[in-house]
């Protein structure tokens, strides 16, 4: 057994401080002078220097000056296969996909190719502060395969699955639903639970699934029910009439996994820009996870997550927060939390009536708002809650009551944010038809 103490500056959370508003320092631990005590690499004890040293005399410590010393970051959503394409120019989602990724995603094929991709990637999330993520693969095996065996070489925790696509891109990248089925298995049976490493059944996105492969996925996720479900949803307005064209039996996008039953407290769709009110209170009440990536959204131009309306305690989802690179054109979780702040603010010129009285809502502004102490606690201790919790949040009582929309809004409600399948007329008729499903009533 091997014992070692660092001394040093530490910060860190101990709840969420959305739960604390006014008083979010109530959510964190700060130790000027702290010892960790970690034995075996697992943490034995932390606290005040004064009183942890005394508990285990004898050890070797390591100080550690003129730092603040943090948990690793958790990036919810990433594509290590996008690596040598971060920063693309010129295009939204699904031309970016075309011209860009799937043409670069294919070269993983190549074991070489794969091996030296999945090196740098994992250097540059260890050189941001990385030590834990959510990873999308390639739809052969081989990128999921030595992302595994270098993530267990470094100890490092990664959640990845190969990442299944069977529809609308080019024929030699689209894999069959037989075939990601059997890889899926396979994957499984080798990496899930060996060391730190984690499997996520993966279908890359309901644009690009048949029903056949979200029912592989479905009999995947049946059959290994202690496996995660990552997947993307409502990022780009084009991409989510894409879908209710592909899946026109659903009502919306959230629809088409919750058909597959996938939704559930190990679920992870990542983006949710374009999630109307009643998806996310469907969401919250299945415990299942959002993740923002918002650096993402911003640099594809896909649009401006709703983090006020998300973290309403009538229906707060759990989220993560993610790079997405190459979407996203950073590695570092900090620079996440640097855009995801500004798109706070964005939201926030609808949302303090000045354009339109009708959606002020004021409650929901100051949830838009990312305070430092909001977003360390989203990049740390959250994350894991939102991969790993298996009680929903709503059902989570807060220690103060956070303000919600309900209780302060004075002007009508908000009005849907929803996708339509069909240009703008067409919209309104298909909304009439049924009761609008993103009133927060
Ligand atoms: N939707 C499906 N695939 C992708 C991807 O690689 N990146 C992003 N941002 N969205 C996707
Ligand atoms: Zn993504």
């Amino acid at each position: 057994m091997s014992t070692i103490g660092i001394r040093g500056t530490f910060f860190d959370f101990i709840d969420d401080p959305w739960k604390h508003v006014g008083k979010e320092q109530d959510a964190a631990r700060f130790h000027k002078d702290g010892l960790l005590v970690v034995t075996d690499g697992i943490i034995a004890d932390f606290g005040p220097y004064e009183r942890v040293a005394a508990a285990h005399p004898g050890i070797v410590i390591s100080h550690i000056k003129d730092r603040i010393i943090v948990p690793g970051f958790i990036d919810g959503h990433i594509h290590l296969p996008q690596t040598r394409i971060l920063g693309a120019f010129g295009e939204q989602l699904l031309p970016w996909l075309q011209t860009w990724v799937y043409p670069e995603e294919l070269k993983y094929k190549d074991r070489d190719y794969a091996r030296e991709g999945v090196k740098r990637f994992l250097d540059a999330l260890l050189a941001s502060g990385t030590t834990t993520c959510q990873a999308f693969t390639s739809s052969s095996p081989v990128a999921t395969e030595e992302l595994f065996e270098e993530a267990a070489r470094r100890n490092m925790r990664v959640i990845s699955g190969l990442t299944g696509i069977d529809r609308n891109a080019p024929a030699e990248f689209i894999d069959t639903p037989e075939n990601f089925y059997r890889d899926s298995k396979r994957l499984i049976a080798t990496y899930h639970n060996k060391g730190r490493n984690l499997y996520a059944i993966t279908p890359r996105f309901a644009y690009g699934a048949s029903p056949d492969l979200l029912k592989a996925c479905q009999r995947l996720k049946h059959e290994h029910p202690d496996c995660w479900v990552n997947t993307h949803i409502s990022e780009n307005p084009s991409e989510c009439r894409g879908v209710l064209v592909e899946h026109p039996d659903c009502e919306d996008y959230l629809g088409v996994y919750e058909k597959f039953d996938l939704v559930g407290p190990k679920f992870s769709g990542g983006h949710g820009v374009y999630l109307t009110n009643g998806e996310f209170r469907r969401m919250s009440k299945k415990g299942a996870a959002v993740v923002f990536c918002p650096c993402s959204n911003l640099f594809l131009g896909s649009g401006l997550f709703r983090l006020g309306r998300a973290t309403d305690p009538e229906h707060r989802v759990k989220m993560s927060f993610g790079t997405d690179m190459g979407g996203g054109n950073r590695f570092s979780m900090i620079q996440v939390l640097d855009d995801a702040y500004k798109v706070g603010m964005c939201n926030n010129t609808m949302l303090d009536g000045s354009i339109d009285p009708v959606r002020k809502d004021l409650a929901e502004a100051e949830r838009n708002k990312l305070s430092p102490y909001r977003g360390f606690w989203s990049i740390t201790l959250a994350a894991p809650k939102a991969s790993t919790s298996t009680t929903s949040s709503a059902t989570s009582r807060p220690a103060r009551k956070p303000i919600s929309s309900r209780s302060i809004r004075t002007a009508a409600r908000s009005p849907s944010r929803g996708i339509s399948r069909s240009p703008p007329r067409a919209a309104g008729r298909a909304r009439s038809r049924k009761r609008p499903t993103c009133f927060s009533a």
